[in-house]
């Protein structure tokens, strides 16, 4: 049974840890201690680990909570000397050497940060869709997300969640597109600007997107080390014909290429690939495959560019599988299978995961009215920053 937030015992991190089951032996073994836990549970911690996330403060600063003891100011011949389980429940730990004789730790810390437990405060799982995604369950009022309360915790989730979220009803005023986007975190400045114009009645064509052109979806700005996290569309005005933007899930078509198309899946996920940005005065480049997955073959980012890549520099077989995976994932972005479409009004702002969220645009007619959009970025670990923060 959970039992009261335990505060008795000093941490060494900001964190909040529940004590769910109660620590009933802690013994010496080699290396480390392992405690034995009420539900029957044993769990092992090796000297090191429990030496440098000591609470103490010749240890742990009580102010930052950031280790100040160096490792190199910690013996090498470490050894713990005894371990036991106190009245109260914190795991006590005698030291062979100094500077301190005894450490405390608290028990809820030890047990969620064992070898092999998950790290406290994980984040949601995310929720992967195609076209029959609902975009009003991912839209927010936006008086309500300026507030900064539930509405703006519930904008933040969904954007990890589903990657993507919409915001209506909000001030048509130029500098909504830093307002809101600097409640996550520091806008990001790219060659593209501080934020950025997308507008009918610019004449300057640095950019497909500055054009009446039809954009398949894409990521943006592959060609960067660290691709910008988060992207936010504000909308200024849309009265041309066309130019509904239109999204998909790389995550979603990602699980479908391993599913059924394993050779595409295979090519894209493992054939670098060189992305090379094209501007006189700019020479960005990035090496990666297309298509970044985790060890559970889970997308981690998507370098979805349909048209900022070099040429590849590859075997004529690896070539081969390249293009042949490329061409069915740029078709299966642009699949109504798996694509939602949204017209922008004005007083919209539209904030997707840029590595994930795949974007574009339906063809516009610029001679029928003015389509103004405004953008700006922000890194993603800003929001998962911020969603364990809000978890504390
Ligand atoms: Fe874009």
């Amino acid at each position: 049974m959970a039992q009261a937030q335990g505060s008795t015992w000093p941490l060494p991190d900001f964190n909040t840890y529940p004590v769910l089951h109660r620590a009933v032996t802690a013994e010496l073994i080699e290396h480390g201690i392992a405690v034995i836990w009420g539900d029957g549970v044993r769990t092992e911690h090796h000297r090191f680990v429990l030496r440098e996330n000591s609470p103490d403060p010749r240890t742990t600063h009580p102010l930052s909570r950031e280790q100040q003891l160096q490792l190199t100011e910690i013996p090498a011949d470490l050894t713990i000397v005894g371990a036991a389980v106190d009245d109260d429940g914190g795991v006590r730990v005698r030291w062979s050497a100094g500077p301190v004789a005894e450490s405390v730790y608290h028990p809820g810390w030890l047990r969620a940060w064992a070898g092999g437990a998950s790290a406290p405060n994980p984040l949601p799982p995310q929720v992967s869709w195609d076209s029959s995604l609902d975009l009003s369950t991912v839209t927010f009022d936006g008086s309500h997300v300026l507030a900064g309360g539930d509405v703006f915790d519930a904008f933040l989730l969904a954007m990890h969640t589903h990657g993507v979220a919409l915001v209506q009803g909000l001030p048509v005023d130029e500098d909504m597109i830093e307002r809101l986007p600097s409640m996550l975190g520091p806008v990001r400045t790219t060659n593209f600007g501080h934020v950025f114009d997308v507008r009918t009645k610019s004449a300057e064509v640095t950019s497909n997107a500055y054009t009446d052109l039809e954009l398949p979806v894409h990521t943006d700005l592959d060609t960067r080390e660290y691709m910008p996290g988060l992207q936010f569309l504000w909308c200024m005005a849309n009265d041309a014909t066309g130019g509904e933007s239109r999204l998909s899930d790389a995550a979603a078509i990602t699980r479908h290429l391993r599913a059924e198309h394993s050779d595409a899946y295979a090519a894209l996920t493992t054939i670098p690939v060189s992305f090379i940005n094209k501007a006189a005065d700019t020479d960005y480049r990035f090496v990666a495959p297309f298509l970044v997955v985790d060890g559970d073959g889970e997308l981690v980012e998507a370098r979805w560019s349909p048209w900022l890549r070099g040429p590849l520099q590859a075997s004529i077989g690896d070539a081969e599988r390249f293009y042949a995976g490329l061409r069915l994932a740029l078709e299966l972005g642009d699949d109504p299978r798996f694509v939602v479409s949204h017209k922008l009004a004005a007083g919209e702002m539209l904030a997707f995961d840029n590595r994930r969220i795949l974007h574009g645009r339906g063809p516009l007619d610029r001679s029928t009215g003015e389509r103004w959009l405004r953008g700006s970025y922000v890194e993603r670990e800003e929001l998962e920053s911020r969603l364990r923060v809000r978890q504390r």
